[in-house]
């Protein structure tokens, strides 16, 4: 503690306190994966929050000496990183998607999904961007997927869906905004329960699916996050089973079902031996997300 108080006294521009931070983060052994993945990218979020600071901030501005008030409220949030072991996106209501600035707090996970990357892409080449009329993002949590869908598909509706009231609060700060306006609709919906009858062009969802043995071991940053967000049975498959279930009766003829299942993925293979999912590829990183078609889906009751 002595050694900390002493080097702190000698930060005075916001390079110092970042490189600070990086190195306060990592002799920590903090976990990252919520949207960051290393101490470095962590301290960065933290500190240009403090600053103003955009990610492209030009070196001048990084090596001027900093403002007393700003230098202590760096420092208060860099030491709450690590007493409260709460990811940096909670502590400054911020996280970004598709390059997007999105609000969150405890009651959303912080996104992150890979599936980021096909929004970005159109779903191509399983899809035609042009054919698509509606979307439905199950399990919206801030919103993340369906307000991306609602920008990378300009023509298409929209339909996030949310069990937890909680959640849908904070997705609908986020459709204002985003200024998302009538095209983007949240709903509250156990799975399919309440889900507007139409035909989806795409079902997309990041749904609960972590089992019970991970569960037990995860690091404490994802105490943070709300568990019904993550826990999801003994096999992580509760939610998906589900989705498996009943998608059929609400995609079009030509249309696609994308769902991530991350470490769940070989209970799945397991559950399904003869379902022919199609496991996806991530230039940036990420597993566990399956695609199927109408077709495909229908075909597992048969
Ligand atoms: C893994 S989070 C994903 C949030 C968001 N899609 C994302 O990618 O950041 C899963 C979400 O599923 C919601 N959820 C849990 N059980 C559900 C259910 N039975 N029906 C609908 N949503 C559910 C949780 O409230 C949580 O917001």
């Amino acid at each position: 503690m002595s050694s900390n108080k002493q080097s702190v006294e000698t930060l005075s521009t916001p390079r110092d306190l970042v490189l600070w931070a990086e190195q306060q983060f990592n002799n920590a052994n903090l976990f990252f994966g919520h949207g960051t993945d290393n101490a470095l990218d962590e301290a960065v979020l933290l500190v240009f929050h403090v600053f103003g600071f955009p990610f492209d901030v030009s070196d001048k501005k990084l090596d001027l000496p900093a403002e007393e008030t700003e230098r202590a409220r760096a420092i208060e949030l860099i030491q709450q990183r690590i007493d409260t072991r709460k990811p940096a996106s909670y502590l400054i209501n911020k996280a970004w998607f598709l390059g997007k600035e999105y609000y969150v707090d405890e009651r959303v996970l912080v996104p992150r999904s890979p599936i980021a990357e096909l929004i970005a892409e159109q779903f191509v080449p399983w899809i035609t961007e042009s054919d698509v009329t509606n979307i439905l993002d199950l399990c919206t949590g801030s919103g993340c997927i369906a307000l991306g869908c609602a920008e990378y598909f300009p023509e298409a509706n929209v339909v996030g869906s949310d069990i937890s009231k909680e959640a849908l609060a904070v997705a609908g700060i986020n459709k204002q905004q985003h200024e998302a306006g009538s095209r983007v609709e949240f709903v509250e919906s156990d799975v399919f329960d309440n889900i507007p009858q139409k035909q989806y062009d795409i079902i997309v969802s990041n749904p609960p699916y972590v089992d019970a043995q991970d569960m037990a071991s995860l690091p404490d940053e994802f105490k943070h996050e709300p568990s019904l967000g993550l826990k999801a049975g003994s096999d992580g498959l509760e939610i998906v089973h589900r989705i498996l279930q009943q998608a059929g009766q609400f995609m079009t003829d030509k249309g696609i079902i994308v769902v991530e299942v991350g470490n769940s993925q070989e209970a799945l293979m397991e559950a399904y031996p003869k379902a022919p999912f199609t496991w996806l590829e991530f230039e940036y990183g990420g597993d566990g997300v399956f695609l199927l078609t109408a077709e495909q889906v229908k075909g597992l009751s048969n």
